[in-house]
């Protein structure tokens, strides 16, 4: 029973839970995500996520950021779009032109900054009819208001490291370590949304409660920009065909593959950079399906 309601997601699940991929698709088959964040500071993260949903698999990837930032990461993710949005004092600013509907999900947040005149733009995001992850400083800002999740009918993803989860719960990040299936799944529950709780080992809860832990991965991915790889690669996954639930274990599963084969390989756990750890998705893939 217990092992049922939190299932160690491994190469078994991943291989029998990947979709497949027919000779007819077309790049419509394989979702159009839109990535919004990035500030002046933080520039290469929305580059790392835009590049890793675009390695993961995604049929279409939109970058939408501020003019400054696209011209800094462009040759980094040349198989991207960019979708040029309004900015002030370097960051984000909340305008209502976006055309979500052009899209099948969105991850949000990503390098955005703290920045009060950044927040709407969660708040309108939320009320597209669109999946959406919130990531990183956008979950500062979805706490400073968490009634945006009102009424959201379509799945809603956070991510939050255990400084994220404490912040998003008032606890201390040693509450959160010493309790972290409780507490993910607490949230979970109370706001109805997916809670993917990332560290060592990574819990994934759904809204109904329902756990699982990946524990791919090891302490090369203890760095700056390791978190906004895997933002890409669940972005990609939540387009694919198979439930959310799987999505996100089959995300945390690769992240986490990718890094262990790497180090297995070419790298080390020293040397190991989020960037490498974006193209060992292809080595998972090759290992495993
Ligand atoms: N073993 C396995 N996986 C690990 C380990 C480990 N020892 N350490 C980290 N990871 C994985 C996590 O599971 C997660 O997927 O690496 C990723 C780290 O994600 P984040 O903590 O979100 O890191 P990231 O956003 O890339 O960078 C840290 O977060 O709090 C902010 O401002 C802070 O800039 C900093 C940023
Ligand atoms: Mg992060």
């Amino acid at each position: 029973q217990l092992e049922n309601e939190r299932k160690i997601w491994t190469e078994k699940e991943f291989q029998h839970t990947f979709p497949k991929r027919s000779a007819y698709d077309h790049k419509g088959d394989h979702g159009k995500g839109l990535i919004i964040g990035g500030s002046a500071n933080m520039p290469g993260a929305l580059g790392l996520t835009t590049r890793a949903a675009l390695r993961s698999g995604a049929g279409l990837v939109t970058a939408g950021t501020t003019d400054k930032v696209i011209q800094r990461i462009a040759t980094f993710c040349p198989e991207a779009t960019f979708l040029t949005l309004p900015e002030e004092n370097d960051h984000l600013q909340y305008n209502d032109e976006i055309e979500y509907a052009k899209f099948d999900a969105v991850a949000l947040g990503i390098g955005m900054g703290r920045e009060a005149t950044s927040r709407p733009i969660i708040r309108q995001a939320a009320s597209s009819k669109l999946p959406l992850i919130i990531d990183g400083d956008g979950l500062t800002h979805l706490k400073e208001d968490l009634t945006v999740l009102d009424g959201k009918e379509e799945p809603v993803i956070l991510t939050p490291h255990p400084g994220e989860m404490a912040m998003l719960l008032e606890l201390s990040i040693k509450d959160v370590l010493m309790r972290p299936f409780y507490y993910a799944k607490k949230f979970a529950e109370d706001y109805n949304v997916y809670v993917v709780l990332k560290g060592a080992f990574t819990i994934i809860t759904t809204p109904e409660g329902k756990q699982a832990v990946n524990v791919s991965g090891n302490a090369g991915l203890a760095k700056g920009g390791s978190g906004d790889v895997l933002t890409g690669i669940i972005l990609t996954m939540i387009m694919q065909k198979q439930s959310i639930f799987e999505g996100l274990c089959n995300a945390c599963f690769i992240h986490g593959k990718s890094a262990d084969l790497l180090v297995q390989g070419q790298h080390s756990e020293h040397d190991l950079l989020a960037s490498d750890v974006i193209e060992g998705v292809s080595l998972v893939y090759r290992t495993f399906l």
